[in-house]
């Protein structure tokens, strides 16, 4: 027992929280002047919910070297878009993607005045400039027209082969 110490029953119980009291001085010293370096905590990825979600600034650029329904997920095409093999890909603003019958039918509308000649020109025009044809039943300036901006050409060939293969009712 130390006799000469009114509050503590040992040296021991003194040393202990005065070393606690030192760590959380410390710890907190370091909280405050910890610099931000960016990267540090990476901030995750904005959610893409809805079609107003989906802005340039919201938008990341799509290399190419990620996984397919990586590329679709981060772009915001399963908001407006069901695609088959997508699991989240449930929207219902634009058409069922099912290039791999519809690409066809799209080429032998009467009605088609855009610039592609073959399905793959037209996956490719939907996608960069979907003005060019607007689907039956559907409304123009509802998907973005700038997606040129944020995919690779990579990311976008990728992305046309995966919806080429996927076929509907014929
Ligand atoms: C905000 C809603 C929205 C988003 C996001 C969107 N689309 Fe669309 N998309 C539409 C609508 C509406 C149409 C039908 C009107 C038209 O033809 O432009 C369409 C049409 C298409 C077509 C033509 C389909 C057909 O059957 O001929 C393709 C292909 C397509 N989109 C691919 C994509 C891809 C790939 C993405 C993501 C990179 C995407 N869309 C993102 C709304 C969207």
């Amino acid at each position: 027992m130390a006799r000469d110490n009114k509050f503590f029953r040992s040296n021991t119980e003194l040393f202990v929280i005065l070393t606690i009291l030192c760590l959380v001085v410390l710890w907190t010293i370091n909280r405050v002047f910890a610099p931000d370096t960016p990267g540090e905590e990476p901030r995750d990825p904005p959610e893409i919910e809805t079609a107003s979600d989906v802005t340039v600034a919201n938008i990341p650029l799509a290399t190419g070297k990620e996984p397919i329904e990586k590329i679709f997920v981060q772009s915001g095409c399963p908001v407006c878009h069901t695609i088959p093999g997508i699991r989240v890909a449930k929207g219902q603003e634009g058409p069922k993607l099912e290039l791999g019958t519809n690409a066809r039918k799209r080429l032998a509308d009467p009605a088609y005045q855009g610039n592609a000649g073959t399905e793959w020109e037209y996956v490719q025009e939907s996608i960069l400039n979907p003005g060019a044809y607007i689907v039956a039943g559907y409304r123009d300036h509802v998907m973005p027209r700038w997606y040129g901006q944020k995919l690779s050409a990579a990311a976008l060939d990728k992305m046309i082969r995966y919806l080429l293969r996927i076929e509907g009712v014929p």
